[in-house]
């Protein structure tokens, strides 16, 4: 493997410079530009001595990244956040680029094809993307199968749960209930996907009672494995994904559920209904994500940090330089995930991250 060549194409400026405009001018389709990444990314999942020569330059290895949260170990605090990898297609190509996590879905019961196309829209000078994907995915039971085949990884494996859009909000539990059973054994833990703003109605979970049941059910079913699994089992944790749309002091009903409920963390956050931050007028509907989350996100942890010590808090949301990642942390967040500055900043954004972190943490 020539190094020259994998230096440059390991090093940002080039992504950032040259290949990354050379993409987004020849594919005008955001979608179809990540479907291309996306074939590369399963290429480097299936080729390992690829895989080991990427992973030889992006892994960063230093006891001080390492973190326990959740009872689960993480050689760094860098993830993939929900929505990249939504069939789980590529996850060891992922941990080869130097993530410490990867939460891939959100995964339905029901396979479904989502929202027609076009339904991503790219912001490149405000560093923002605008999705209206709907859970387009192939459902619980192949990403099962996927998951089956591909083994054990080295880093823990979240995989993120949404409603199926012909699920009647009513027979939302049991819809998640599925997915949780066929892919109990593959996650290392599980988000609840409540925010997403493009399955109509979605949110209303986060509502009091209907998310009280919701959890009820789900960590009432992750118990049940674990006292039917081998001794001293600990049940998988659950995880619910938040709005920074949500008012504060909705934020703490959820939070309050969650306490009572036995979750153990918050994902904040989803992508946002609100428009500020766009330099030009948009009248695409979908959720925004990218720089102009970042106060609202990082605001967010700060709070739940805060009034919920209790829970552990994994921090998401224009997250765009290494300096957004370390400010998460600083507010309070023990994990990051990383979505849009992974699309700005490159196939080596986590790696950069976590160089960062090490320089400052002396
Ligand atoms: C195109 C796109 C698709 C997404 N799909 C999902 C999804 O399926 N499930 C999910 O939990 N979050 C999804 N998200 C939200 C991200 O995981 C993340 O919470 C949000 O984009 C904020 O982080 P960012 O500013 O780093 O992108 C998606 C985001 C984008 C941009």
């Amino acid at each position: 493997m020539p190094s020259g060549f994998l230096g440059a194409i390991l090093s940002g400026v080039l992504y950032e410079k040259i290949i990354r405009p050379v993409i987004f001018a020849t594919c005008p389709d955001a979608e179809t530009a990540h479907e291309r990444g996306m074939r590369a990314l399963g290429l480097l999942n299936r080729h390992a001595p690829l895989a080991r020569a990427v992973a030889a330059r992006a892994v960063v290895r230093d006891a001080r990244l390492e973190r326990t949260v959740m009872g689960l170990r993480f050689p760094n605090p860098v993830g993939l956040a929900g929505g990249f990898d939504k069939n789980a297609v590529a996850p060891r190509a992922f941990e080869a680029l130097g993530f410490g996590f990867i939460e891939i879905g959100t995964v339905t019961r029901h396979p479904q094809p989502g929202n027609p196309r076009p339904r991503v829209f790219r912001f490149p000078k405000d560093e923002a993307i605008v999705n209206r994907f709907g859970f387009n995915n192939d459902g619980a039971e192949i990403m099962a199968c996927r998951l089956a085949a591909t083994g054990p990884l080295g880093i823990p494996l979240g995989i993120s749960l949404g409603k199926s859009k012909i699920t009647p909000l009513e027979e939302a539990a049991e819809d998640y209930l599925f997915s949780l059973r066929a892919l109990h054994d593959f996650g290392d833990y599980f988000a609840v996907n409540v925010s997403s703003p493009n399955t109509p109605n979605l949110r209303a979970l986060q509502d009091g009672e209907a998310l009280d049941a919701l959890l009820l059910a789900l960590v009432a079913e992750t118990r049940a494995r674990a006292a039917h699994g081998s001794t001293n089992a600990t049940p998988k944790p659950i995880v619910v994904k938040v709005a920074p749309d949500l008012t504060l002091s909705a934020l703490d009903e959820v939070l309050a559920v969650c306490a009572a409920r036995g979750v153990a963390g918050i994902v904040a956050t989803n992508t946002t209904l609100a428009r500020e931050g766009l330099s030009r007028p948009t009248t695409e509907e979908g959720g925004l994500s990218g720089r102009p989350l970042t106060q609202r996100s990082r605001e967010m942890v700060a709070h739940i940090a805060k009034h919920a010590p209790g829970l552990a808090l994994i921090g998401v949301g224009g997250i765009m330089t290494p300096d957004d990642a370390a400010r998460m942390l600083d507010a309070g967040a023990q994990l990051v995930q990383v979505y849009t500055g992974f699309v700005y900043r490159g196939p080596f954004f986590a790696r950069d991250i976590n160089r960062h972190l090490l320089q400052t943490a002396g």
